[in-house]
């Protein structure tokens, strides 16, 4: 007599009344046939599952089940530790939810710590920073320091070498340099023909660098190497925390500005560059994952008059809420620190300074690189600790 077929299995694991599709089941057999043996990658496409899957019998050991598939027979074995891990929402409880970033990964507001700028003053103990030669020698202090990056948004490293060229060293112990027109890195100091504000000793409010770029780059890098003799300061705005403060205040202009297509520019002699993006990017669930805020290199917005109206009217009102006091964490680099920064999150900026006759004036490298690379070294690091 053979078992009635189903297009489910349930579970109860530790009390938990756990319930998996069938056809999800089969699209995540672990068996050598379905995952290439020593990778992660599976060798099937959705294509080659036979149409109506369906389980036949399962066979309940203590730390596995062992499922049957109709119409093929294909077995396949799921620890229960994993089936705990991935269950799906609702039919039971699920472990799910209380992931980090639920069902969205890590680049979403949920997987963040959230702060304002008394959150993380030199009195609370709270600021992020590490020194590069602990940082390059304990593994301990490497995932602290990444995990910063992910969780705060940033992280300063103190008393790596002020020499140029260094930043890119520090940009390759966590990941890949983003080449870009300005090159592998760029200096930010006065020049005496500047193509870009950076380059002036002027005030440079919060901003996001280079939304112009598609993707942008998610991560900079600025290392000081010589500081002003007065001002210079550089300041910090947390874009997620403000996002949600948006969203509670003005929910409509949350709606407004994740709605709205933007379209940044840059061009010089050699270079144009297009990207069409919003102020506040929402993932598939709509959680926040990426904010984009620098008028500098704003087009002008196309679409229809109420359609612009509606959009300055949000436009401004986000403005607002990120320039309201208690956002702005203020530090002053010294030679030697270097900020690591999540460009998609944390807005940056910087106060006038001063040139004093004869003195050789602030200087500062800085460099691209991308999160998915720092999540990739974080995540390869923790798994060696724990073993
Ligand atoms: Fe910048």
């Amino acid at each position: 007599m053979t078992d009635p077929e189903r297009s489910d299995l349930e579970l109860d694991i530790d009390g938990r009344l756990l319930r998996f599709p069938a056809v999800w089941l089969r699209d995540n057999c672990p068996c050598p046939d379905c995952v290439a043996p020593g990778t992660t990658q599976k060798i099937k496409d959705i294509t080659d599952m036979p149409n109506g899957v369906a389980i036949t019998h399962a066979g309940r050991a203590h730390d596995s089940v062992t499922v049957t598939f109709a119409p093929d027979q294909h077995r396949a074995t799921f620890p229960r530790s994993w089936l705990a891990a991935h269950a799906p929402r609702g039919g039971g409880y699920s472990d799910n939810s209380k992931k980090r970033g639920g069902d969205s990964g890590d680049r979403v507001e949920d997987a963040k710590d959230l702060w304002l700028a008394a959150d993380l003053g030199p009195e609370t103990g709270r600021f992020p920073a590490a020194d590069w030669q602990r940082y390059l020698g304990e593994p301990a202090e490497r995932v602290r320091t990444l995990q910063a990056v992910l969780r705060l948004g940033f992280v300063l490293l103190r008393k790596v070498p002020p020499e140029p060229g260094m930043v890119l060293d520090v940009a390759s112990s966590f990941g890949f340099v983003r080449e870009t027109n300005y090159g592998r890195l760029f200096d930010v100091r006065v020049e005496p023909a500047p193509g870009n504000l950076a380059f002036t000793s002027g005030a440079i409010r919060p901003h996001t660098d280079n939304p112009y770029r598609d993707p942008v780059p998610t991560v900079q890098l600025l290392h000081c190497l010589r500081a002003a003799g007065q001002g210079g300061d550089t300041g910090l705005v947390d874009g997620f925390a403000a996002a949600a403060a948006l969203r509670a205040a003005d929910h409509a202009s949350l709606g407004t500005l994740a709605a709205t297509a933007v379209p940044f520019v840059y061009a010089d002699k050699a270079t144009e560059l297009r990207a069409w993006q919003p102020l506040i990017e929402l993932s598939p669930r709509g959680r926040v994952r990426g904010v984009r805020f620098n008028n500098r290199s704003m087009g002008p917005l196309p679409g229809s008059y109420a359609e612009i109206t509606a959009f300055y009217a949000a436009y401004r009102r986000w403005a607002d809420l990120l320039g309201e006091p208690g956002r702005q964490l203020n530090l002053r680099l010294a030679p030697g620190d270097c900020l690591v920064f999540d460009n998609t999150r944390v807005l940056h900026a910087r106060t006038a300074f001063s040139l004093s006759a004869g003195s050789p004036g602030r200087h500062l490298q800085g460099c691209y690189a991308d999160l998915d690379g720092l999540a990739s070294t974080l995540a390869v690091l923790s798994r060696q600790e724990k073993s």
